[in-house]
């Protein structure tokens, strides 16, 4: 799969500090640009984490909003060139945020590791947007960190989730529970081969 190449957005200090973020990588693929979150982003990301439908396997299921603003904050603020962190999913055609994907950091059988997660609006399901922003993603990681591998926690149910995993190179390890909620632990290794 073309997974995109690797740029970054550089903005000035102006207008809104808060929503000034330096050097952070943007990743263009074919049809997509992941670029950092901005806290103008606020509704969309409330319109994303509050359906039920995108939220559905979800251990805190639909966040309240109070919830969603602090997230964001939180991300916007943590913003930096190297982090893995999360990206705000846009269309190539459009600057308007359909989703995220990116990394967070989790205990999981007792080490922490890299988690790679992923929702998009259910309006844009079904025609491998996932799959191309996931596999954009893990290549940013091993082409940027010097981890060996990240991994996804999915509900044994969340079919789509299990398929986005298995296309970009991801390998079921074994069962942990997240947060209270029984998951499969899939693994993406640095040295598996990406097709
Ligand atoms: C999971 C999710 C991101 C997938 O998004 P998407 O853009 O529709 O995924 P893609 O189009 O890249 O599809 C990837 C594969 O999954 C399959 N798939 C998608 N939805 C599916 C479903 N409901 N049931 C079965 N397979 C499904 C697709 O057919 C495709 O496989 P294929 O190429 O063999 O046909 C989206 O459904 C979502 O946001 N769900 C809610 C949030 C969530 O569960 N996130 C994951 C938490 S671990």
């Amino acid at each position: 799969m073309d997974c995109g190449t690797f740029a970054s957005e550089s903005r000035t200090a102006a207008g809104n500090d808060a929503d000034t973020l330096g050097n952070f990588p943007m990743i263009e693929t074919p049809r997509l640009v992941l670029r950092p979150f901005r806290l103008t982003d606020r509704g969309a990301l409330s319109a994303l984490l509050s359906d039920p439908e995108v939220m559905r396997f979800s251990v805190s299921g639909p966040k309240p909003c109070h919830d969603i603003v602090d997230g964001l904050e939180e991300w916007v603020a943590n913003h930096r060139p190297t982090n893995p962190e999360r990206w705000a999913v846009t269309l190539q055609t459009s600057d308007e945020c359909l989703g995220f994907c990116g990394f967070s950091f989790h205990p999981v059988a007792g080490e922490w590791v890299w988690e790679l997660g992923y929702r998009l609006l259910p309006a844009i399901w079904g025609q491998g947007f996932a799959t191309e922003a996931a596999a954009a993603c893990r290549d940013w990681f091993f082409a940027t960190t010097r981890h060996d591998k990240f991994v996804l926690m999915i509900d044994p149910a969340n079919v789509a989730s299990a398929r986005v995993a298995d296309k970009i190179g991801a390998r079921y390890e074994f069962d942990a529970d997240c947060y209270g909620m029984p998951v499969g632990i899939y693994a993406v290794r640095r040295l598996a081969n990406f097709t």
